[in-house]
């Protein structure tokens, strides 16, 4: 009783960024033009500047260092590799190349992601991942960087999320390109399935050794009424079509409806050395007559004050579900992001513990997680959601770009120290998380979601 949860050894602790979202002055991406557009960011903010990072990426870095962080998640930002066809920007790559060695030099492992979200304008312009040309244009990205950086970089996602990216672009149409048609966005999501597919393969011919997988975005539907079958059809389904079918395309090569026609794609087959995954949110669907544009689901969502429909509940136990639901295909996972939002911080510090007692939990009964990335180390530009939903362990103030690290970065930063969350940082939080997550009933009981 009241022994520390120990994460195994040689558990790797890191943050996730992403550079559209921190480096600021991405001009040539299809997100600035839709930034630019009154409406389509909250308070018409936009990523100018964002956390400076094309300037500044060495001081946070550093300071991810000195809160004992072991690796970093950053992302590529191919319109400033590529801003013309063909074109490489040696200045860029330089840049990238004095980032990502100075995550080496503090002793941290880069992860670096290939695609998150965003595109050339060139690429944008000749309709995105609509357009099967813009697989041999990726192709040649990625065959670019991995020769680049493959002597530094081991891990590698390919694509950050690709069910959300092509939901919220092509079904809700909040993101660019903001369109409402569901058969391009399974267009969408099939060309990111051979993206993703080509992106393994190519990473490998440069570095045999690498570790890829793509950032799965795992979201927990569970049915409002547990006794309505109409609420469980709805739950299960949404699982199916949003969690469970590009990754199903990536593990056994076939694309299944709405992907395709059941082809089988030689090169998706097995195509990750790991699997990495991110959560967030619980939705609780309930089934509704009413609303067959919505695929006759109604969100029963208790939202986050202040932010966007999409957002679902945030129960911390998610992480224990998928780290077992996972466990099923037998590789190592990675959680690539888990974090919480809040636009000033109160429930962080408990959410983390919360959060990391579940996966610890998972891993306890055999779930084979080699690391855990929070989401995210510094305040940034949250999309849609422009910079007044805050996920940082760091404060920003936009202002200045000075940095304040939370409550939670500190809190954080002693877990990795101790590799373990120990009663006295609980009590430290809040007493009654003591009982909670040391108590003899172990560390939260499961009720969030998947199919599992
Ligand atoms: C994305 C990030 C985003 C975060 C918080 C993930 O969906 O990969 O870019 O900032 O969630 O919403």
């Amino acid at each position: 009783m009241n022994d520390s949860l120990r994460f195994p050894d040689g558990f790797v602790w890191g943050t996730a960024t992403a550079a559209h979202q921190v480096e600021g002055g991405n001009f040539r991406n299809d997100w600035w033009l839709w930034e630019q557009m009154p409406g389509h960011i909250r308070n018409n903010d936009s990523a100018a500047v964002a956390c400076d990072w094309w300037h500044r990426a060495e001081e946070d870095i550093a300071l991810a260092a000195r809160l004992n962080m072991g690796a970093q998640r950053v992302s590529l930002e191919w319109s400033r590799i590529e801003p013309r066809p063909g074109e490489w920007d040696e200045e860029a790559l330089a840049r990238y190349r004095r980032m990502l060695e100075s995550i080496c030099a503090q002793g941290m492992q880069p992860l670096v992601c290939l695609f998150h979200f965003t595109l050339p304008q060139w690429v944008a312009g000749r309709g995105g991942w609509e357009n099967t040309w813009t697989l041999d244009r990726f192709a040649r990205f990625v065959d670019k960087v991995a020769g680049e950086y493959g002597d530094l970089v081991r891990w590698w996602l390919t694509i950050n999320e690709p069910m959300v990216y092509t939901a919220l672009g092509w079904v809700m149409g909040v993101w660019p390109p903001g369109k409402h048609r569901v058969f391009d966005a399974a267009r969408v999501a099939r060309n990111l399935v051979l993206a993703h597919a080509q992106a393994y393969h190519i990473v490998h011919r440069h570095r045999p050794d690498a570790m890829v997988s793509a950032a799965m975005h795992m979201a927990s539907y569970v049915p409002h009424t547990p006794g309505a079958r109409g609420d469980r059809i709805v739950a299960a389904a949404r699982h199916w079509a949003t969690n469970h079918l590009w990754l199903q395309a990536t593990l056994d090569g076939v694309l299944r409806p709405p992907l395709g026609r059941f082809q089988r794609i030689g090169e998706a087959v097995d195509s990750h050395d790991y699997l990495g995954f991110q959560y967030y949110f619980t939705y609780p669907l309930a089934f509704a007559w009413r609303r067959p544009t919505n695929f006759f689901i109604q969100e029963m969502v208790d939202l986050v004050p202040g932010a966007a429909a999409m957002m679902g509940e945030n129960r911390p136990e998610g992480l224990y579900t998928w780290a077992r639901w996972f466990s099923r295909y037998g590789k190592p996972m990675v959680v690539t992001e888990n974090g919480l939002l809040e636009t000033v911080e109160r429930q962080r510090p408990a959410y983390l513990l919360r959060a990391l007692a579940a996966l610890h939990r998972a891993i306890q009964e055999g779930a084979d997680v080699r690391a855990y990335y929070h989401w995210s180390l510094v305040d940034n530009f949250e999309w849609a959601e422009g910079y007044a939903a805050r996920f940082g362990l760091v404060h920003v103030d936009f202002a200045t770009q000075q940095r304040t690290v939370k409550r939670s970065g500190w809190l954080y930063a002693e877990i990795a120290r101790a590799n373990a969350i120990t009663p006295e940082m609980a009590a430290d939080i809040d007493p009654a998380l003591v009982g909670e997550l040391f108590g003899s009933q172990g560390a939260l009981s499961s009720s969030a979601g998947g199919d599992s």
